[in-house]
This record gives structure tokens, C-alpha cells and sequence, in this order.
């Protein structure tokens, strides 16, 4: 009786552990040796999901950079956002993972280069795919359509603006996203760029999103403080890393492989990771402010805008360049508390260059982030709506920079005070974010 027990006890002791052996076998494919079968990929989601903002694509010249939900357009679900070489684009499929486990179904990729490439090898792409029927996709990866099984180390996308069923009309989390393309170099303006930042967060602004190669360490400082205080998003980009990046526009001119510093991807990813979120996208440069002159805030700008031109998903506003050799002769605002403080004080450059409207004169935009496919610099490439130039008195940007146009002489320029309407509390909010960061002058504190 006894030994019968003990018999029937050691079987259920090793079944049990039989069991342990096969499952953990099958939830760890990463250690799974077992031949890949022709369709035959672990049916259980890989392990390996990427952590980077750049992914190089295995087996291929190109980098992926973030995948999005987006079903805007007719049969397709997913857009993945790529760096790709454009002599060696091949076919690719979409793989998915749905939930937990692998869909048998791979999707044939359709592949869209943007049209801006300004003669540079790599172009911003889009990958667009369908999701297989009753696979509710997590994860998204790519295979060249000559390959049938992917490597165990395979990096997969988190898919995200997933759309939840029924709840679309989500309220949006930030009324104004300013997007921030790529610092790069040792770029340490601190200065201009807290007034910049100040100055947005006074007009409406509720995020500013920064893709960060590189940076001076003051404005390093100075960032990763307003990052914790969660005005400002750091996105890490380390391109540098995998191309040769342009410091330039122009392929003929400037030479590397990618548009400065990779400016036209990071603008689209930032369009898409604002999508679900943001009412509007600013897409500006780090030494502009997009100002309205008629209203006290960029919200009652954009509801009469919006009024008075509904279906329109693209605002443009003009460029203006205020030299930053022509000072204001009062010196009011050379306050002591910014001596030693690197870079340029805006309030200081009250003179604008009027601009050349007979040669090309760049702008800038205010999207709905809906609305917008595909964008550059100074224009969207693919849109939904409608697109409006709004008039230089209503709304234009104030930049400070080296002149443009450096031959005009002070009695040629505009005097524009715009930015001394805000002053009593641009000020002591510039003087707060510097202090939190140790670089205000302590010998002049500011009471
Ligand atoms: C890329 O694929 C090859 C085999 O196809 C594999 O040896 C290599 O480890 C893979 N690399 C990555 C980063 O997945
Ligand atoms: C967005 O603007 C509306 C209207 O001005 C305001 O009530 C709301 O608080 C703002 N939302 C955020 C997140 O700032
Ligand atoms: C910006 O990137 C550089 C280089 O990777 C890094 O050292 C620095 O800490 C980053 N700064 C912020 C604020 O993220």
C-alpha cells in the first residue's frame, strides 16, 4: 500500500516537472533551438521589443523609427516611420504580434518615400500595412519578402496610438505641442532658449517636444530640469550614431547622408506622437517664437482662425528676422541678474527686417495634427483640409538671429516691442527656471 502511494506520488512529482520543462521551453523562444518550421515562427510574441528611438532594420540599409495606429487612410492600419536608403528600397511584409501571440498572417508593406530628399541617400519613409483580421496588434516588425523566418534577436515596434474601441473621443490632453527638431553640435544658447521657452509657456503651450543628438552643457542643465518639471519632452537621438548626418539642407552643398541632422523625420514623429493628444502642432526652430499680435494667447488666436476658416489643418505664418547686432538703445532689459549668462536676450532685439516677399520668404506652420499626413520643414507634403497663410498683422514669428538681409540700416528696420508686452512676467519666470539650474547671476540676485 505504502510503496503504491510513493509510486503514485514520484509519476505526479515528475509530470509536474515535465509540465514546468515544456511550458518554460515554449514561453522563452529567445532559448528555443528548435528549427523554425517555413511559416513556422514561434507562435508566442518575441521578447526583444526596442527600447531606441533608432532601430536598424536587420538585413537591411535602413533604420526604423517608431511605428503609429493609423487608419486614415483607405485598407491600411499601421504607418511605421523609417530612415530608408534610397537605392536599395526592396519589398517588405508586416509581421504582427497580437497580444501574445504571433499572427500566421504577414501583410505586404506599401512603401512611401517622401518627396523631400533634397538629393540625400536616406529619405524619411512611411512603411503602411494592413493588420490581419482578429489579431489585435501590439507589435509590429518588418522582413524583407525574400526571407521567410526572422532571426531569434528581431526587433519589434510597440504599435502606439492604439485605438480603443467605442472610447475614440478621448479628451486631448494639451491644447499646443511645439515640436523642436534636433539640437545637435554644442549648441548653448541658454539664455534665448528659456526666454523661448517661458515666453511659450505664457502663450498656451503645454509641451515642447526636443529631439536631442547633442547639446552645451548649461542648456543640458537647463532641459533635463524642465523635462522633470514635465514641460519638456527629451527624445534621445542619436543619429550620429548610425549615418553620417548633414549640418545643412542641401545634399550638393553640404555633403552626408541625411537632411540636417535627420530635421524631417524627427518633425513627422513628433507630428504622429502628438496625434492622439494635442489640439495643435507648432513646427518651429528652437530660436522661434510663433506670436500672435492680436490676441493675448494662441488659443483665442486659433478659435478665430478656426472660425472664420473651418476644414483648415494648416496655418502658415511668416518668418521675421530681428538682427541680433542691433540693440535697443535704453538697455531697460540688460538686466544684471543675465550677465554671464550664455547667449542672446531677446528682449533686447526690438528691430525687424522687412521681409523680402519678392524672393522665396520661408514660413513656418500651426497644424492640427489630424489633419496632417506627411510634413517638411515649411510646408506639409500630405494633408486632409484645407491650408490658409494667416496675415502678418494677425500672427508672425519672432526671430532673433544673425540679420538676413545685413546691408539695411536701423532706419530701415521695423521697431517691433511685441515681445515687452509680456515682460512683467516673461522676467521673473526666465529668472526662477535659470536659478532652479544654478546659472543666475547670485552676486545680482533679482528680488
Ligand atoms: C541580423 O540577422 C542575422 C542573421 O540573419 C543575425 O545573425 C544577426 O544577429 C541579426 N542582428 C540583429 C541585430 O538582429
Ligand atoms: C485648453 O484650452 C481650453 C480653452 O481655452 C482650456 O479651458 C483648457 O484648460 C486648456 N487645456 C490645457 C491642457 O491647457
Ligand atoms: C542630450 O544628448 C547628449 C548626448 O547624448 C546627452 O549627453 C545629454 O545629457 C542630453 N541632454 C538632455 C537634456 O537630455
Amino acid at each position: 500500500m505504502a510503496i503504491q502511494q510513493l509510486k503514485f506520488f514520484l509519476c505526479l512529482i515528475a509530470s509536474i516537472v515535465i509540465y514546468i520543462i515544456i511550458i518554460t521551453t515554449l514561453r522563452a523562444p529567445g532559448t528555443n533551438k528548435s528549427v523554425p518550421k517555413p511559416w513556422g515562427p514561434p507562435r508566442i510574441c518575441p521578447v526583444h521589443f526596442s527600447e531606441q528611438t533608432i532601430t536598424p532594420l536587420n538585413n537591411t540599409k535602413h533604420l526604423l523609427v517608431s511605428a503609429y495606429m493609423d487608419q486614415r487612410v483607405n485598407g491600411l492600419d499601421i504607418r511605421i516611420i523609417g530612415i530608408f536608403r534610397r537605392d536599395s528600397i526592396q519589398p517588405l511584409h508586416c509581421f504582427f504580434c497580437c497580444v501574445d501571440h504571433l499572427s500566421r498572417t504577414r501583410t505586404p508593406a506599401t512603401i512611401l518615400q517622401h518627396s523631400d530628399n533634397f538629393g540625400f541617400s536616406f529619405v524619411t519613409t512611411d512603411v503602411m500595412c494592413q493588420i490581419p483580421q482578429y489579431c489585435k496588434a501590439t507589435h509590429v516588425t518588418l522582413l524583407p519578402q525574400s526571407e521567410k523566418v526572422f532571426a531569434p534577436e528581431q526587433i519589434w515596434l510597440p504599435i502606439r496610438n492604439q485605438k480603443t474601441n467605442g472610447k475614440e473621443k478621448k479628451k486631448l490632453q494639451f491644447n499646443f505641442t511645439v515640436c523642436i527638431s534636433n539640437l545637435f553640435g554644442d549648441y548653448n544658447n541658454v539664455l534665448q532658449f528659456a526666454q523661448t521657452l517661458e515666453m511659450y509657456r505664457l502663450l498656451g503651450v503645454d509641451r515642447v517636444v526636443i529631439y536631442n543628438t547633442s547639446c552645451g552643457p548649461d542648456l543640458s542643465r537647463l532641459l533635463q530640469s524642465y523635462s522633470q518639471e514635465g514641460f519638456v519632452e527629451m527624445v534621445p537621438w542619436p543619429i550620429d550614431q548610425h549615418l553620417n548626418p548633414s549640418r545643412g539642407w542641401l545634399h550638393s552643398e553640404h555633403g552626408g547622408d541625411l537632411h540636417y541632422f535627420g530635421q524631417l523625420t524627427t518633425l513627422n514623429e513628433c507630428i504622429y506622437r502628438s496625434m492622439d493628444r494635442s489640439r495643435y502642432v507648432l513646427l518651429n526652430d528652437i530660436d522661434e517664437i510663433i506670436m500672435p499680435y492680436q490676441h493675448n494667447g494662441l488659443m483665442p488666436l486659433m478659435n478665430m482662425l478656426e472660425q472664420q476658416h473651418p476644414n483648415t489643418g494648416v496655418f502658415f505664418i511668416e518668418n521675421h528676422i530681428f538682427p541680433k547686432h542691433q540693440f535697443e538703445p535704453s538697455k531697460k532689459f540688460d538686466l544684471p541678474q543675465w550677465k554671464g549668462v550664455n547667449g542672446i536676450n531677446i528682449l533686447e532685439h526690438i528691430y525687424r527686417e522687412e521681409p523680402q516677399r519678392n524672393i522665396y520668404h520661408p514660413h513656418k506652420m500651426i497644424v492640427q495634427p489630424r489633419l496632417v499626413e506627411q510634413t517638411s520643414v515649411h510646408d506639409v507634403l500630405k494633408n486632409f483640409g484645407q491650408r490658409y497663410k494667416v496675415p502678418q498683422q494677425v500672427c508672425r514669428i519672432i526671430h532673433v538671429r544673425v540679420a538676413l538681409q545685413g546691408s539695411l540700416k536701423l532706419e530701415q528696420l521695423h521697431e517691433d516691442k511685441r515681445l515687452w508686452d509680456f515682460h512683467k512676467k516673461l522676467i521673473p519666470n526666465v529668472d526662477k527656471a535659470l536659478k532652479r539650474v544654478g546659472l543666475l547671476n547670485s552676486e545680482m540676485k533679482s528680488s
